[in-house]
């Protein structure tokens, strides 16, 4: 399997690096052997920036604008910035899970006085990439000027766009404060590359499986001390380049079969949204499975202590509620199931006569994330059928809750109701299309890699002390072993059954 090829990129207003610095941090990167190197190169970077600031200025008192010009004479060679460093330790984790990194810093494209510089350079290295890092300061709860500008350029891009799509991004962010908004900049720029037609990840399940790198930074050269921050940056270095590979390997897979699309209905009114969905999923092109425990009672979750009850398979129902009048453990076999998940909901103006398990839902699928990430890999994409002023933004809620469960995100798919008629049908066609193409490959790609186990997928209960201490039993790591030992036959034996031959190269599918 080929390696994939990450794409660092640097959104950084007071990047160390420039030019030639910035493009030897690639193999400055590359070159370190461990973690610990790692760490002590990031230390180093950092105190060099500061040291560089001291320099140019901060030890006379001069003013921030004076020292900045003087910076920006200096040939950029050396140090990193918060946001570099974070991008630094991303580009790490590529390399940690056998990725190919280069790395480009945006401000040498994108100047302050809004004029641009070889732009084509920047457009071809994103064409080259399987996948894209971007790594961004967080100003006012969001992203960067040069994050923005990047985005607007792929936007304003047709061409470029067709050239990106189904390639995968992952996020990172630095912030002063400890919830200074890493977490919406993330959620936003992922939003804006889903909606370009990027796939989208979060940081790996190592580091608890959520938006990116959350890094908590704020004085030059203090990013290294947020351990956390790092390995969340890390974990996203690592989770990118393994679902590229996934995807490269997908490119030489082919399924034997049609993609399974699950279409899981958690919102309607009547049978309103089932009625309007009929005819696009029967055209699908995919062996389409429709859940809907809509009418039917989900219990809340209640936030117990040993969720899952026990370490076992997959297979078997292991959340502590097991009422009789309760939906889950009946649809449970459903849901593991499908390639493709599609989470439906229905978002009327008036809410008379709607019907809701979505929050009781996304609530009980804990003890599957819990669970060690049973949905790992899946592509998922909301499917929204709102009126026009509903007001409610399903598609980013369902997108902030699902890829906590370690999946591969596509872009939202919004059928829009005027008076009562779908104004949009084409744009509901096409996005499923999308979702089934891509997860088509994505599919192929994760049965093709099944023999080659990237890495496993652990829940790491972080903040949970006493979930900590029961994973750490003896008993529970057998359990454990054998578990995750299950699931690795099981996809092997998946593979076996379902990967066609491919004619002129090697089986990937033969574990
Ligand atoms: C205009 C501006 C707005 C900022 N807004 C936020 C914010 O909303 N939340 C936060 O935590 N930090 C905020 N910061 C702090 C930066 O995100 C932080 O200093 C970061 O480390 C900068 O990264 P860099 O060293 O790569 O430039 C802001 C900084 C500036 C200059």
């Amino acid at each position: 399997m080929s390696k994939p090829i990450i794409l660092g990129l640097s959104a950084s207003l007071r990047a160390a690096r420039s030019k030639a610095g910035a493009k030897n941090l690639a193999a400055e990167i590359t070159a370190l052997p461990s973690r610990e190197r790692l760490d002590d190169f990031l230390g180093e970077q950092a105190k060099i920036h500061l040291d560089q600031f001291v320099e140019a200025g901060r030890k006379d008192g001069l003013p921030f604008d004076q020292i900045y010009r003087r910076l920006q004479k200096t040939e950029g060679l050396r140090g990193l910035s918060n946001s570099e460093i974070t991008l630094a330790a991303a580009l790490w984790g590529v390399c940690d899970q056998a990725g190919d990194i280069n790395h480009i810093a945006l401000s040498n494209h994108f100047r302050a006085d809004g004029t641009v510089a070889d732009l084509e350079a920047l457009k071809q290295a994103l064409i080259a990439a399987d996948g894209i890092l971007l790594s961004t300061p967080v100003y006012f709860g969001d992203r960067g000027s040069l994050s923005q500008r990047l985005i607007e350029m792929i936007r304003a891009d047709d061409g470029l766009q067709k050239a990106l799509a189904g390639k995968v991004y992952g996020g990172l962010a630095v912030g002063a404060k400890r919830n200074g908004g890493q977490e919406t900049t993330l959620i936003y720029q992922m939003l804006d590359m889903l909606d370009i037609g990027l796939l989208g990840v979060g940081n790996d399940s190592d580091t608890t499986a959520q938006y990116g790198g959350t890094t908590h930074a704020g004085d030059i050269g203090t990013s290294p001390k947020d351990s956390y921050g790092i390995n969340t940056s890390i974990g996203t270095g690592r989770r990118i380049a393994r679902v590229a590979a996934e995807l490269g390997a997908g490119k030489q897979a082919e399924l034997s079969d049609l993609p399974r699309l699950g279409v899981w209905l958690l919102q309607d009114r009547g049978a309103e949204m089932a009625a309007r969905l009929a005819p696009f999923l029967d055209s699908a092109n995919a062996d389409v499975s429709l859940l809907n425990p809509v009418g039917r009672k989900i219990r809340p979750c209640i936030a117990c202590d040993i969720c899952p009850t026990h370490i076992g398979p997959d297979e078997e129902y292991r959340c502590i509620i097991g009422r009789r009048d309760d939906a889950m453990k009946d649809l449970h076999d459903s849901l593991l199931t499908p390639d493709i998940l599609l989470p439906a909901l229905f978002s009327p103006k008036r809410r008379d006569g709607l019907v809701s398990v979505y929050q009781e839902f996304m609530e009980r699928t804990r003890y599957l994330r819990r669970g060690d990430y049973v949905f790992t890999d899946r592509l998922v994409a909301p499917l929204i059928f709102a009126e026009l002023g509903s007001g409610e933004h399903l598609d980013v809620r369902v997108m902030t809750s699902f890829i906590r469960h370690h999946t591969v995100m596509c872009r939202p798919i919004t059928g829009w109701l005027k008076d009562g008629k779908l104004i949009n049908a084409e744009d509901v066609e096409d996005g499923i299309a999308r979702a089934v193409a891509n997860g088509r490959r994505l599919t192929a790609g994760r049965l093709a890699s099944s023999s080659l186990e990237l890495t496993g997928t652990q829940y790491r209960p972080v903040g949970y002390v006493l979930a900590q201490a029961k994973d750490n039993e003896a008993q529970a790591m057998n359990a454990r072993e054998e578990a995750v030992d299950m699931r690795r036959k099981r996809l092997a034996e998946e593979a076996r059954r379902r990967l066609a031959p491919v004619r002129g190269s090697s089986k990937l599918g033969a574990a």
